[in-house]
């Protein structure tokens, strides 16, 4: 496996200043240079980070780099801003122990940047989760929400802060953080109403007017046009590379993020547009009074703020001084009124950033905290050409920066060692805690000179304090002054009579005393905080609350300065509680570009920030140290010799607090691991039971079902043996019974045998005869009397003796079956024939048709006509070859109206239908044709020929004849069906409505009772093409 890089592995230059060889201010740049050329903006001394601005974004800061530089050792890797974030991190959350990132360096060294990068750094790595993740979020997005308001662009820097920021970031003992406290130090508001050339206002002005939409502005009543306003300088309106609209956006939705509410959002950004109105008043001098000249701008802030007009007119025309009981109002001049305007705009102005400050504060507020980050990122030392009270603030901070950092890594270091009697050579190097006496001391300090000179009674003007520093730091070898009594300056032309000039740790900074006094005062005149407290505006009237009427309070209010130098005192107090870590930003150039590396710029820092005293003293003392209580306090518990007292010196405590630790590590990982494994078990346990139980249960159904088909089988064999053994047993006792019988057979045979043997006995032969004689005597009877040999002769001898009864009447039977068999033994061929057709006309008709009696007594000639022998039919005998069964005369019924025409022959063998007088044959059916017989039920002697559908003959339809032999064509057409083997015999409907095919009409043929109209005869008439009427005579 390849070896892990270190540090010295690929490194451009040496990546820790305390390994250069030979160290020399010459190497130590040269150093920095290579390193800063080849994109290396990061060098360490020890733990402290020094970082040249790149000016540029580099590809380090990436999510991956995160992940590289996270719990990973400090000198593991190359350095980075992110390793020191990481070691800050890691001591919070594993040692308990506070800490602050203290980032210092000039104007436009990357300060900010580098504390947003600590910031995100451990927003990254810290955990995670929805609250977290919020927190973290809310922490993140304060940043450019503050630098939209305390950030301006100067010739420095295009995003100078102008404020002091120091934050606070809370975090629980998981190390998850919990929100954060942010306290800020003097904004620089004389900004915002004036700045240098070259220079800008505040971001928020510009981002507010270009990123803004219409609708917003005209609610505001800005114009976006930034020429239009005073206080917006004009020649640096825009920063290039910068995007102050989609910056807006940004502000606008971290403000939202942060918690900020739409309604404040809107009341923020009505305090930012009042300010740029109020830069647009203007006064000038009329009479008595101060008249405003531009009405509008005054008009439109009054409607912002909710202001009465006149309230703020005149608390622009007057001052009134209210001493005790006294209350005097005098006017003010122009200058004067537009001195009041100016400090309205810079109080309205600060005020607001201020309660942004405490209103984020109130969004990122915290519940219980275990340990605290604190994250310091000061306005930086700066020198202008033309500097004032805001520069003496600012770098006064950054000498006090500077004093805790010699404090910590140089001064007590030093002196430790030589305490403890550690052989030591004394490194020199520069104390500037001499200049923060001139600045801060509070007897003869610059700052309580100040203040003393703002309260004291009596003219005070800049002048008067410049002269009282003449006299008083006069003798001070930092201060240098034209008019002090130190005679080297009194030619010195580059030192004018107004300034004075202190000889900072970072270099000379010229003041100008102008604004000094008034700066320091920070005064307000009562009228206008009383007519801002007048308004009907939420926001303004929180801002102004001195204004109230209750609060009168006419004790001054703390100066400028003094509550400056009272924040920073707290602010080092505080931070010497906690672990530091230094971030040293070194500016690389001048330009603010990328790739140039001013050597003599860069030397002047690395002298003034005493980086070389710095390697020297590291490179000279040890890597590590400890204090020994701390140290004792950490370990005693791993030793008995020093738990819970300690008796004497004990070494290796490190190895052996990591070892205890790895016990513990091991034990709770064993525990870990047996729980878990315990768990897997358990797991598997239960699914193995779940697993064994199918299982189980499918064998046993299997068994089961094995079982069940066995004892089947066995219960089928054990019952068929059973079966076959009842059968035989059955069958035993069968044959048994059979047997039994044919005993009891004989048995009986014998009993009646002998029965009978007794009763032929002599005595019973005796009761016989008379018996026999009874019988002869009714046989001889019975034959007398026989009745005739008649068949239709119903007589019968009565019965003598009633126990002939059965006898009797059996003899009757019998003798009429043979009376008959006799009677028709004397039948001729002949009579045998018309008998059968009487049979079968009384089959087909009797009990059926009515015309049925009438028929029984005419014999069956057929033949009336003898066509055979009338030469009148010869034509017609010719017709029909075969032998002619029945000729007669009839009538057929017409079709079309139901009359009955008369006149018409009947030949039946084929059915011919021919005309009486010439004997025409009118129409021919064949026998097979016909499909059936309709007759009615009545006396009447129509009947109907249907002939099958479909057949040759069937063309004109069925036939409707009628005739009074009706009986005896019917029963002959009958039998003659019957005796054709091709043919079912003709099928005879007897039915008093009955349907008949007419060409294509199906005609209903019915039978009604009633009076006949011709006589007796039945009348037939059509009544329509669907009903044919047969009015019939009613039966008697
Ligand atoms: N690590 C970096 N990577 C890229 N650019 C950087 C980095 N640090 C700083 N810069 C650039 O330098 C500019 C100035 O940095 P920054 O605002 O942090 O300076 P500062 O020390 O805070 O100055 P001031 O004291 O005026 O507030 C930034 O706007 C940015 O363009
Ligand atoms: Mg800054």
């Amino acid at each position: 496996m390849e070896g892990k890089a270190s540090l010295l592995d690929n490194m451009i230059g040496v990546g820790d200043m305390v390994l250069l060889e030979p160290l020399s201010e010459d190497s130590f740049l040269e150093n920095l240079k290579k390193r800063f050329d080849h994109n290396e903006i990061y060098t360490y001394i020890g733990s402290v980070v020094i970082s040249v601005n790149p000016y540029r974004s580099l590809p380090i800061y990436t999510p991956e780099k995160v992940e590289e530089y996270r719990n990973r050792n400090f000198y593991e890797l190359s350095p980075h801003i992110y390793a020191l974030a990481d070691e800050a991190y890691r001591s919070l959350r594993d040692q308990d122990k506070d800490q602050c990132i203290l980032i210092t360096g000039e104007s436009g060294a990357g300060k900010t940047e580098a504390s947003k990068l600590v910031m995100s750094y451990v927003a990254a790595v810290c955990g995670k989760g929805q609250e977290v993740n919020k927190v973290k979020e809310q922490l993140l997005q304060s940043n450019p929400v503050l630098e939209a308001f305390g950030n301006a662009k100067t010739v420095r820097n295009d995003n100078s802060s102008r404020f002091g920021k120091y934050m606070d970031i809370e975090f629980d003992f998981k190390g998850d953080p919990l929100g954060g406290v942010i306290s800020n130090y003097l904004l620089e508001k004389s900004r915002v109403v004036k700045q240098p050339r070259g220079e800008r206002n505040f971001h928020v002005f510009y981002q507010l007017l270009s990123g803004a939409s219409d609708e917003t502005l005209k609610k505001l009543k800005l114009d976006r046009d930034v020429s239009k306003y005073n206080y917006l300088c004009l020649d640096s309106a825009s920063v290039s590379g910068v995007d102050d609209a989609a910056n807006f956006r940004t502000v606008r939705n971290a403000m939202q993020i942060v918690g900020f509410m739409e309604d404040e959002v809107q009341s923020v950004l009505q305090l930012v547009a009042a300010v740029l109105k109020l830069g647009n008043i203007e006064f000038k001098p009329e009479f008595v009074f101060l008249t405003l000249v531009v009405f509008t701008d005054l008009k439109e802030m009054c409607e912002l703020l909710g202001i009465e007009q006149s309230v703020l007119e005149r608390a622009f025309s007057y001052r009134t001084v209210e001493a005790k009981s006294e209350k005097v109002s005098t006017t003010l001049n122009v200058a004067q009124a537009y001195y009041a305007r100016d400090a309205l705009a810079k109080n309205l102005y600060s005020r607001l950033f201020s309660w942004m400050v405490t209103r984020i504060n109130g969004s990122i507020k915290v519940g219980p905290f275990s340990v605290v980050m604190g994250v310091l990122d000061i306005y930086g030392f700066e020198i202008f050409e033309d500097n004032s009270f805001e520069q003496f603030i600012i770098n006064y901070c950054n000498e006090k920066l500077q004093q805790i950092f010699i404090e910590l890594t140089l001064r007590e270091e030093q002196e430790e060692y030589i305490r403890e009697g550690i052989e030591w050579t004394n490194i020199e190097y520069f104390n500037n805690a001499v200049i923060c006496d001139l600045m801060e001391n509070n007897q003869n300090g610059i700052l309580a000179m100040l203040d003393e000179e703002c309260l004291r009674p009596g003219t005070v003007t800049d002048e008067t304090f410049l002269d009282k520093l003449n006299t008083i730091c006069a003798e001070h070898q930092h201060f240098e002054s034209r008019l002090s009594k130190n005679s080297k300056f009194l030619t010195d032309h580059s030192l004018p009579h107004n300034c004075f000039r202190i000889q900072h740790y970072a270099g000379k900074v010229l003041y100008r005393v102008e604004g000094f006094v008034d700066k320091n005062n920070d005064l307000l005149y009562r009228d206008l905080s009383q007519a801002m407290y007048k308004a009907n505006h939420n926001l303004i009237k929180q801002l102004f609350p001195e204004g109230s009427p209750a609060k009168i309070n006419l004790k001054r209010p703390p100066t400028a300065g003094f509550q400056f130098k009272a924040s920073v005192g707290t602010l080092m107090r505080n931070l010497q509680t906690k672990n530091p870590n230094y971030i040293r930003c070194i500016k690389p150039n001048d330009k603010k570009a990328s790739h140039i590396f001013t050597e003599s710029l860069v030397c002047h820092q690395v002298r003034y920030l005493g980086l070389m005293e710095n390697v020297r003293v590291r490179r000279a003392g040890y890597a590590f140290r400890q204090a020994y209580e701390a140290c004792l306090e950490r370990y005693k518990m791993l030793c008995k010799k020093t738990w819970p007292h300690w008796k004497g010196p004990l070494f290796f405590l490190e190895e052996r607090r990591r070892q205890c630790l790895q016990d513990l590590a091991a034990l709770i990982q064993k525990i870990y691991r047996g729980w878990k494994c315990r768990r897997q078990f358990l797991l598997m346990k239960k699914s193995q039971v779940v697993v064994a139980a199918w299982y189980r249960r499918y064998a046993q159904e299997k068994k089961y079902k094995k079982i069940k088909h066995a004892t089947t089988v066995m219960q089928s064999y054990a019952r068929g043996w059973q079966a076959r053994k009842l059968l035989r047993q059955l069958k035993h006792q069968k044959r048994c019974e059979e047997a039994a019988t044919t005993i009891a057979a004989y048995w009986h045979g014998t009993q009646v045998k002998q029965e009978d043997l007794q009763l032929h006995s002599p005595e019973n032969s005796k009761q016989d005869f008379f018996f026999f004689l009874r019988i002869q005597k009714y046989f001889l009877n019975l034959r007398k009397n026989l009745p005739s040999m008649s068949p239709i002769d119903k007589s019968w001898p009565t019965r003598p003796y009633s126990f002939l009864d059965g006898v009797h009447t059996e003899l009757r039977r019998i003798f009429h079956l043979w009376r008959c068999k006799k009677y028709r033994s004397q039948f001729t061929e002949e009579k045998k024939a018309v008998y059968e057709e009487k049979l079968e006309a009384s089959e087909l008709f009797k009990d059926k048709k009515a015309l049925y009696p009438s028929s029984v007594s005419q014999s069956f000639k057929g033949d009336y006509l003898e066509i055979n022998k009338n030469p009148k039919y010869q034509k017609l005998h010719s017709a029909v070859d075969e032998k002619v069964l029945l000729a007669d005369t009839i009538s057929k019924i017409n079709r079309a109206n139901g009359k009955v025409g008369g006149g018409n022959l009947l030949v039946l063998s084929l059915v011919v239908l021919a005309d009486q007088k010439t004997g025409q044959v009118k129409a021919s059916v064949p026998l097979l044709d016909l499909a059936s017989v309709s007759v009615s039920k009545q006396s009447d002697g129509f009947f109907a020929l249907k002939l099958k559908e479909g057949s040759a003959s069937a063309v004109k339809g069925d036939f409707l004849l009628s005739s009074e032999r009706l009986i005896e064509i019917i029963t002959k057409l009958y039998r003659l069906s019957a005796a054709n083997a091709e043919r079912v015999p003709l099928s005879v409907d007897i039915s008093d409505e009955f349907l008949v095919q007419f060409k294509n009409d199906k005609v209903c043929v019915k039978f009604i009772q009633g009076s006949p109209r011709n006589g007796n005869s039945a009348s037939c008439k059509r009544k329509n093409n669907r009903l044919l009427e047969v009015s019939v005579p009613s039966t008697p």
